[in-house]
């Protein structure tokens, strides 16, 4: 088969409206090798990583470090999928010159873009990131970074004025050159209203199907979430099985069936004799 071309971030801009975009998150070097092999087109290292695999109760402990530390596990999978890395909380809040600083370090570590939360009020940073040559997706709808100010993880654009907030929000920041746009957890007819009124591609994440393409969770697809969102889906029971395999293990282990003889290795004929001989020369003599 031929070796699949990388995606680039003018390849993305083209799918929209021809071919649905598919996009996951990744945090580490042998998942990023499974979803690159499937042939995904966006690989997210998702601030979600926070919950998913740091165990925090929301996304706004990570830190650059945590960020960069799991985008290079990522990018050294070497994938053909768009590597997308999210910038962490406050990361680029506090002003541009730190966004656009912090942002060109995770394309130093591997990453061909970073994703930001945030409308009207991130343009000056969108356009400086771009301006710098660092592609910059963005998010609207519900912005987990702003959950406290938000009044929680809740369904956005209900009402007609919150939707058209949302959607301003990203003609923002397409208009300040963001070559995507994540809508998360935002009413359908918000959704599909942005993704026709928008020249870039739109990626949603429980905002219905009027949408260039969709996003989930990895952790939330294996089910190995200790509680995901209503708007993921869970295609295999991951937890279950890695239970059964660890506990087959442990049986194994407690009635002295692992190791079996194939895997384990002997000295050299009569040198475990000649080793003993030389352990009993080698002992004290009496006090
Ligand atoms: O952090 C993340 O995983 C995300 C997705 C939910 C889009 O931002």
């Amino acid at each position: 088969m031929a070796e699949r071309e990388k995606v680039t971030v003018r390849k993305i801009v083209n799918l929209k409206g021809k071919k649905p975009i598919v996009m996951i998150t990744a945090y580490d070097y042998p998942t990023a090798k499974i979803v690159d092999e499937v042939g995904v087109d966006i690989i997210l290292v998702g601030d979600s990583l926070s919950m998913t695999v740091l165990g925090n109760p929301s996304t706004l402990q990570v830190d650059m470090n945590d960020m960069l530390r799991h985008t290079a596990a990522v990018s050294r999978a070497q994938p053909k999928s768009l590597l997308v890395a999210d910038m962490p909380f406050l990361s680029y809040e506090v002003n541009v010159n730190e966004a656009v600083r912090n942002a060109g370090e995770f394309l130093r570590v591997g990453a061909d873009a970073v994703k930001l939360e945030g409308g009207s009020e991130y343009t000056d940073v969108v356009k400086a990131l771009t301006r710098a040559g660092i592609p910059v997706m963005g998010h609207v709808g519900l912005t987990p970074q702003k959950h406290k100010l938000l009044g929680g993880y809740r369904l956005m654009g209900k009402t007609a004025e919150e939707a058209k907030e949302i959607i301003e929000d990203a003609e923002a920041i397409a208009e300040a050159g963001a070559f995507s746009i994540v809508i998360e957890y935002t009413a359908s007819e918000v959704a599909a209203e942005v993704t026709k009124r928008v020249k870039v591609p739109t990626i949603c994440i429980g905002s219905g199907p009027f949408c260039d393409g969709q996003v989930l969770v990895i952790h939330d697809v294996l089910g190995l979430s200790d509680a995901s969102p209503p708007f993921t889906k869970r295609y295999v029971n991951l937890k279950d099985i890695i239970a059964s395999a660890i506990k087959s293990y442990k049986d194994d282990v407690e009635n002295s069936r692992f190791p079996p003889e194939e895997m384990y290795w002997h000295m050299k004929d009569g040198e475990y004799d000649k080793l003993l001989n030389m352990l009993r020369g080698a002992t004290s003599p009496e006090p």
